[in-house]
């Protein structure tokens, strides 16, 4: 057959309310024309975010009864703990209650002021936290990542040259770690191959430093190898995740991604001495290190979430939902990041709106018409999100590229909500020329886009 339908029926509906374009306009004046500051229930399709939207299967609320609340020595967390060293191969399992928990407790126990965190690209939390201990965080994509219409079957890789040349020049002493974020969610969800892995490994290997993986979406990153890398077709994609992790030192874990949960999230490594620390650190802000913040019930989802999401099926039917969307816009002519991404698709608003220029952010432009037109939310990857400010002269600079975001969440979308998407874009590119720029009128210090307010221009 050549339909490739959702592998699974829907058991338990939510239903979704419909909003009309006034009710829609007056929402956006009242949230400072922040999609982030819109209450769900007035988002028709919410493509914001791929992360903790999951739907969940029988199989997880079967286990989430199971649940052992215990404080400590909880009976979830040894099968938890069980099932993530059996994918990931790690020694140790720390629990937290969700990605930025792990990075925070990961950098603040590495990293110091002066120390450089390279990246392929670091995610806005991920950044932040290094940031926020004083250290440097570097993104080091290849030249590719950043030229949103060139097709590039491994787009997430890192810039091995580049990262030698780091090295080189400011000593591997100053480097606590090297990560790799799989896939690359800041620039079209793009993935990393095993042979850049590998190569990366080798260059920290060969200067004594530790490879951490940013493991979010590793069953996606997996699959993408098997379908595009020579000699792994016939592997199964729990080796080849296997094999992503047998060259890491340890990884960072947002469980509300491929974890197909909710909530939750972990961190793990070799070292015996590290992971002392980290479960010092745990209990200070977490919990105890078998619950790490998650109630027993969690981390039972977690169990049964990891090994769903490396069926191939599920694996297929996600690429195929996702593939979707961004050939039918792109056909039409809207520009976006190639080739599409495992989790998403990204609008090359930059390319779309080139009247609007960055610093009037053009993405947050797009993503508000997109909300108006159908009361669709979606996420702004732009200035907005990764503007900086220079230190000297206190100007902005804009990010390298300006992008909207479209998040598919896992199993919650069917074909004709993605039909009604695409209808949207299509209706709001057909208006491009009338779309104007925003300026904000409020932000907070750090992590801006979660809170700030804008203005039309
Ligand atoms: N790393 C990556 C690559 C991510 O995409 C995220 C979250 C995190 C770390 C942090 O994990 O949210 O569990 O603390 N990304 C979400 C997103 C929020 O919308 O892409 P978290």
């Amino acid at each position: 057959m050549k339909t490739i339908i959702e592998p699974f029926r829907i058991k338990v509906v939510e239903p979704i309310r419909m909003t009309t374009r006034e009710e829609r306009e007056r929402y956006l004046r009242e949230a400072g024309y922040n999609l982030f500051l819109i209450k769900s229930e007035h988002v028709i399709i919410d493509l914001l975010t791929d992360s903790g939207t999951a739907a969940m299967s029988s199989e997880q609320w079967a286990a989430m009864m199971r649940g052992d609340e215990s404080y400590a020595g909880s009976a979830s967390f040894y099968r938890f703990e069980a099932v993530v060293r059996e994918i990931f191969g790690f020694k140790h399992v720390i629990p937290t209650h969700q990605g930025r928990a792990a990075e925070r407790i990961l950098f603040s126990i590495l990293c110091r002021p002066g120390h450089i965190v390279p990246s392929n690209t670091h995610f806005d939390t991920t950044r932040a936290n290094i940031e926020y201990v004083g250290a440097e965080a570097v993104d080091l994509p290849i030249p590719e990542f950043y030229k949103p219409s060139v097709y590039h079957p491994f787009k997430g890789n890192m810039d091995t040259e580049a990262l030698r040349a780091l090295i080189r020049r400011v000593g591997p002493e100053r480097i606590p770690l090297v990560m790799l974020t799989v896939t690359n969610n800041s620039g079209g969800g793009q993935p990393v191959s095993m042979a850049n892995i590998r190569e990366v490994k080798a260059i920290c290997a060969e200067y004594g430093i530790p490879l951490y993986l940013d493991a979010c979406r590793f069953a996606e990153n997996a699959y993408f190898i098997k379908l595009r890398e020579e000699g792994y077709a016939e592997k199964s994609v729990r080796e080849i995740a296997r094999e992503m992790f047998s060259y890491a030192d340890g990884c960072t874990m947002s469980a509300k991604k491929d974890g197909l949960a909710n909530i939750g999230g972990f961190l793990c490594t070799n070292d015996d001495r590290l992971a002392q620390q980290e479960k010092n650190l745990l209990i200070l802000t977490e919990g105890f290190p078998t619950y790490g913040g998650l109630a027993g019930r969690d981390l039972e989802a977690i169990a049964v979430g990891l090994q769903e999401v490396l069926d191939e099926d599920y694996l297929q039917y996600r690429f195929a939902s996702t593939r979707y969307l961004g050939r039918h816009i792109a056909e039409a002519g809207v520009p976006i990041v190639q080739p599409p991404g495992g989790h998403a698709i990204y609008i090359d608003a930059g390319a779309m709106l080139p009247h609007i220029p960055p610093l009037q952010y053009p993405a947050q432009a797009l993503a508000v018409e997109l909300y108006r037109e159908a009361g669709i939310r979606s996420v702004e990857i732009g200035s907005v999100m990764f503007g900086k400010r220079d230190p000297q002269t206190g100007e902005e600079i804009p990010a390298p590229m300006e992008l909207v975001r479209l998040a598919i969440p896992r199993r919650v979308y069917t074909q004709s909500h993605i039909d009604y998407v695409i209808e949207a874009i299509l209706e709001v590119y057909k208006r491009r020329e009338t779309i104007r720029g925003y300026r904000i009128v409020w932000q907070a210090p750090f992590l801006r886009h979660f809170t700030a307010r804008f203005e039309p221009l």
